[in-house]
């Protein structure tokens, strides 16, 4: 199943590092460590293997894949050796990296879009495309009355007003291209009515929103323990530093606040109730791509008794996330091809966000997740594992 994986953000850190370990994994240069979709849970015949992505995507800035992926291994991010190994692979990819529209009407910009998609799928003759939102993260959108209904959406775009952000825009393009459409980002993406609608309306699937790579997946382990105990929460208190595109764009407090909601929903939604305390996110630039979370939580057990737990997690952040770019890549590209239309609540596994979230405890969206792809695999006719 030849799959286009059209990265918006395509020279972030996140694509770097997904395209890079998907080229490495391809060669046989690496162990899929981070890749769900290798569990002997989840891999199988519906999935397509590594060898059948092909990448592309769109990026405003014009730094050479190569030269993003050099820094990256200066960083630590990434091994050298891969970056060597595969300098002809990325020089493949970079062909396939287009500039991010601008100017003119934002039906302009959605036309451009939806011929770099469809020249995409051509060149490489793929079965499907699947567009994954790994851009900078933008501020909490401002309502439009357009944003109710397909129709109205479609005149204003039309006008001159940027009707839709650059997330929902994308979004946009991606179903009138007939592709599937991941939101890794916390920014809105999909989620209007009137793109759920045209998905719908056009049978084609998608998910998000904000990948679940480091405090908030510790917290979604956390938080059901003490609700199942029927432990107190009284405070949470979480302090976030990192460096990076991600850190920097995240200095900006709009996009600092649309992270953070996104951030604080697993505790109240999982415990019932909120706890006091707040989740803050610093700017340290010497950080790069490495994370430092720092949570506090106080709570109580039998008779009031007060307890306290703390907890420090170093994480790299493309590192994290860039295996789940891939597994949802490759479930949602499945997805499309067993016929599912509409969010992909299953996939909440995958999300600080997600979409028609029934829980937000890691351990029940595991097992929905495995179900869910249980079910791809049966429909594409096999449910023996085999290597992806
Ligand atoms: N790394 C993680 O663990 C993690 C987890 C969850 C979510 N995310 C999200 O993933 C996104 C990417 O993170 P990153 O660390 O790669 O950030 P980054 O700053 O390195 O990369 C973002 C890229 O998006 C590009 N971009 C900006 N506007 C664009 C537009 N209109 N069209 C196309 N491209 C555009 C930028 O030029 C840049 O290359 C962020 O929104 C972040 O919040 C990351």
């Amino acid at each position: 199943m030849r799959t286009g994986v059209w990265l918006v953000g395509a020279r972030g850190s996140v694509a770097t590092t997904s395209i890079v370990g998907a080229l490495a994994l391809r060669s046989g240069l690496t162990a899929p460590i981070g890749c769900v979709t290798e569990l002997p849970q989840v891999r199988g015949p519906a999935l397509p293997s590594f060898s059948d992505l092909v990448f592309g995507g769109h990026d405003p800035v014009l730094t050479p894949l190569a030269k993003r992926a050099e820094a990256l291994a200066a960083a630590g991010v990434v091994p050298g050796r891969l970056v060597a190994a595969l300098a002809d692979d990325l020089a493949v990819v970079e062909d396939d990296i287009r500039p991010a529209p601008s100017g003119g009407t934002p039906a302009e910009r959605v036309a451009r879009v939806v011929a770099d998609l469809a020249d995409f799928r051509r060149r490489h003759d793929l079965d499907r495309v699947v567009v994954v939102n790994v851009s900078a993260t933008e501020p909490v959108v401002t309502p439009h009355p357009a944003h109710a209904d397909p129709a109205a959406l479609a005149a204003a775009l039309d006008g001159p007003d940027e009707v839709l952000p650059p997330s929902s825009l994308y979004a946009y393009a991606a179903f009138t291209a007939d592709c599937p459409y991941v939101d890794f980002t916390p920014s809105t993406g999909a989620r209007l009515p009137a793109l759920a609608a045209l998905a719908t309306h056009r049978g084609l699937p998608y998910a998000g929103h904000d990948g679940k790579t480091g405090e908030t997946l510790v917290k979604s382990v956390l938080a059901p323990m003490f609700a199942m105990r029927n432990l107190q929460v009284r405070s949470w208190s979480g302090i976030n530093l990192l460096g990076g595109g991600d850190g920097a764009t995240l200095a900006d407090p709009a996009a600092n606040a649309a992270k953070v909601e996104s951030k604080q929903r697993v505790l109240g939604e999982t415990l019932g109730y909120h706890p006091q305390g707040d989740t803050r996110i610093d700017y340290v630039e010497e950080l790069g791509d490495f994370k430092t979370a720092w949570d506090l939580v106080t709570f109580a057990g039998f008779l009031g008794t007060g307890m306290r737990l703390e907890f420090t997690w170093h994480g790299c952040d493309s590192a994290l996330a860039a295996p789940l770019v891939l597994d949802l890549a490759r479930i949602t590209a499945a997805a499309h091809a067993a016929g599912a239309s509409g969010p992909l609540a299953d996939l909440a596994f995958f999300f600080k966000d997600p979409l028609d979230a029934a829980t937000h405890s890691l351990g029940e969206q595991w097992t929905r997740l495995c179900g869910f792809v249980a079910g791809l695999h049966a429909a594409a006719g096999g449910t023996d594992a085999q290597a992806g």
